[in-house]
């Protein structure tokens, strides 16, 4: 609104300006001026256009692009972080500083990244695990009902204020000093 009635009163300037010019032996001063007034109409439109759209671009689609997560440690430790879009929860908590394992980095070939949803309202909003995901899930310690791997959780804008805790323990043949004997 305010940019319309300043272009309109910049416009209504501009012609009495232009109007003044014509019937003035001084021609290249006006010409001058209504340079520097029509300059100003400009860059005042573009200033007012330039905020509003940087507002837009600064309030909603920076938090639109992320989600809220909240990882839960053994010890009952939270941390909340931000979690673009298409990201999963194994990336996201590996950005983080989140002791989340990973071993296969998200190959499906483990069961290291097992987390749990706390809230069986988040975990009906995901996905449905697939047979890879749910044989992994099989060989997770403390597997429960909902229970997924954490490199398969993608985050979504529904997924906004996820808990996920972390298991007291992972499965991690290597790490654990398994080692496998030839046949
Ligand atoms: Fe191995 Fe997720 S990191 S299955």
């Amino acid at each position: 609104m305010y940019i319309t009635k300043f272009s309109r009163l910049g416009a209504h300037m501009i012609k009495g300006l232009t109007r003044d010019c014509a019937s003035s032996a001084r021609f290249s001063g006006c010409q001058f001026s209504v340079d520097i007034l029509f300059g100003y109409v400009v860059d005042k439109h573009r200033f007012f256009s330039s905020t509003a759209a940087g507002n837009a671009h600064e309030g909603g689609d920076e938090d639109k692009e992320k989600i809220s997560v909240t990882f839960v440690d053994k010890d009952g430790e939270e941390k909340q972080i931000k979690v673009p879009i298409g990201m999963s929860m194994l990336e996201a908590a590996h950005e983080n500083d989140i002791e989340l394992e990973g071993a296969c980095e998200g190959s499906l070939a483990c069961s290291t990244c097992h987390v749990i949803v706390m809230d069986m309202e988040y975990y009906n909003k995901l996905e449905d695990p697939t047979d890879e995901e749910n044989d992994m899930l099989d060989l997770a310690f403390g597997l429960t009902e909902t229970s997924r791997l954490g490199c398969q959780v993608i985050a979504k804008p529904e997924l906004d204020g996820l808990r996920l805790a972390l298991p007291a323990a992972t499965r991690n043949f290597a790490v654990d000093g398994y080692k496998p004997k030839p046949h």
